[in-house]
């Protein structure tokens, strides 16, 4: 496993095709999920050779925390349809590495159950299916758990329409219906290295830390009616601040707009993502919008990003254009999905060396020494301010 790409091939040797292109895949034609990797590739570098070289210092303040890596593992939803009791793998694996791990409101485990797992700094990011009431008992165990920081999410007003998903028949295995999920039995079956896996962890069909009234675990159902209840609004951010009482981030931001309003509602923190490209496919790649959003709330608030980082390069790029870390999902799901922890902690691995050889290679000694006079960006490249 020489890079990320690699850890994906075996992912989907692994897994079975519905749970892979769940991972894998974007919402309607892709195209926003495609922009976000070949945004990277626009970004040139302008390295300072013959300099002192060492280590380069990887540690990164984030939100008052020093991680030993820049980078964190962004909350990633049904993990435990990857990998058995995958959300206490991913996060013990970010815990040893020195960084954080996000868990998800679609999370198979219970947030007590990942807390247990390791001693590392833990966030946890909200979706309000189920209302006010839901979300602030799921805040309360957050909190009274030792998680850190909240992450809300504002980019899933309604699911994007992953075609893949429909494709691959998620919605009725996920409902358990027989008659819808026949046709698509046959992956289950012609995977049974991940069948065996899947059923010793107890087929968890349910997200254990959103408790409904009357229901109990939110069952896992389908996405797309999950997502639907899932709206925030400005509003809602005042309430969920003063439930929560710690640092909040805002993931989602595409505009400097949108960046500002999140600072003015309280936020500490905001991440320019899209979704990895999994929801309103034609928005552009979170790094063409990284620059807008530093200059509108940079000397605010703390910026961070998300959206095709599979190379420690990328990480570095990123940087350059003003992001105090990234956050990165597929790298690390496909990895938890191809082989567990062993996955997760190669894929940490492959990422962390590539870091320090770029910062070798560019002649800076420290990641947070990086910035635009490291890099070339090609014309069409936002660089400045929109309003
Ligand atoms: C399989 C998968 C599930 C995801 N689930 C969630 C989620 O539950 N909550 C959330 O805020 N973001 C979720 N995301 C988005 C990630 O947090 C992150 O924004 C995105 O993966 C970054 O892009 P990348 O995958 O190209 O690194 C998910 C992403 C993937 C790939």
């Amino acid at each position: 496993m020489v890079n990320v790409a690699d850890l994906r091939r075996a992912a989907r040797r692994r897994l079975p095709p519905v749970i892979f292109d769940y991972i894998d895949g974007g919402a309607e034609g892709e195209t926003t999920l495609a922009a976000n990797e070949r945004a990277f590739a626009d970004v040139t570098f302008r390295p300072r050779q013959c300099v002192a070289a060492c280590d380069a210092d990887l540690r990164t303040a984030v939100l008052g925390t020093t991680l030993a890596l820049p980078f964190l593992l962004a909350p990633v939803g049904f993990c435990r349809m990857f990998w058995p009791l995958g959300e206490s793998v991913a996060a013990r694996e970010a815990n040893r590495a020195g960084t954080a791990y996000i868990l998800s409101t679609f999370s198979g485990t219970r947030l007590e159950d990942v807390r247990a797992a390791t001693a590392g700094p833990l966030w946890y990011q909200l979706y309000v299916p189920g209302g006010r009431a839901v979300a602030e008992a799921v805040i309360a165990r957050a909190r009274a758990a030792g998680y850190t920081v909240l992450v809300v999410t504002i980019d899933t007003p309604i699911s994007g329409l992953r075609e893949r998903d429909i494709r691959r028949g998620a919605g009725p295995l996920l409902k358990g219906d027989l008659a819808g999920s026949l046709p698509h039995l046959w992956q289950l079956a012609t995977h049974p290295r991940w069948l065996i896996d899947y059923l010793r962890d107890g087929a968890p069909r349910v997200f254990p830390n959103v408790e409904l009234p009357g229901v109990g675990a939110m069952p896992c159902g389908d996405t797309s009616i999950l997502l639907a209840q899932t709206n925030v609004t400005w509003k809602d951010l005042t309430w969920i601040r003063a439930a929560w009482g710690g640092p909040i981030v805002v993931k989602g931001v595409h505009t400097a707009d949108v960046a500002r309003q999140a600072a003015d509602a309280g936020a500490d923190a905001v991440v320019v993502s899209n979704h990895g490209g999994r929801q309103l496919d034609g928005v552009a790649a979170s790094l063409r919008v990284l620059p807008e959003v530093v200059a509108a709330v940079g000397d605010r608030i703390e910026v961070l990003m998300d959206g095709g980082i599979r190379r420690g390069a990328d990480i570095v790029k990123a940087r350059s254009l003003g992001a105090r870390a990234v956050l990165i999902g597929r790298a690390y799901a496909w990895a938890l999905g191809a082989a567990g922890g062993t996955g997760v902690a190669r894929a940490i691995d492959i990422l962390t060396t590539d870091l320090q050889r770029t910062l070798r290679l560019l002649g800076c000694a420290a990641f947070n020494d990086v910035d635009g006079s490291y890099v070339d960006v090609p014309r069409d490249f936002p660089t400045g301010p929109r309003c």
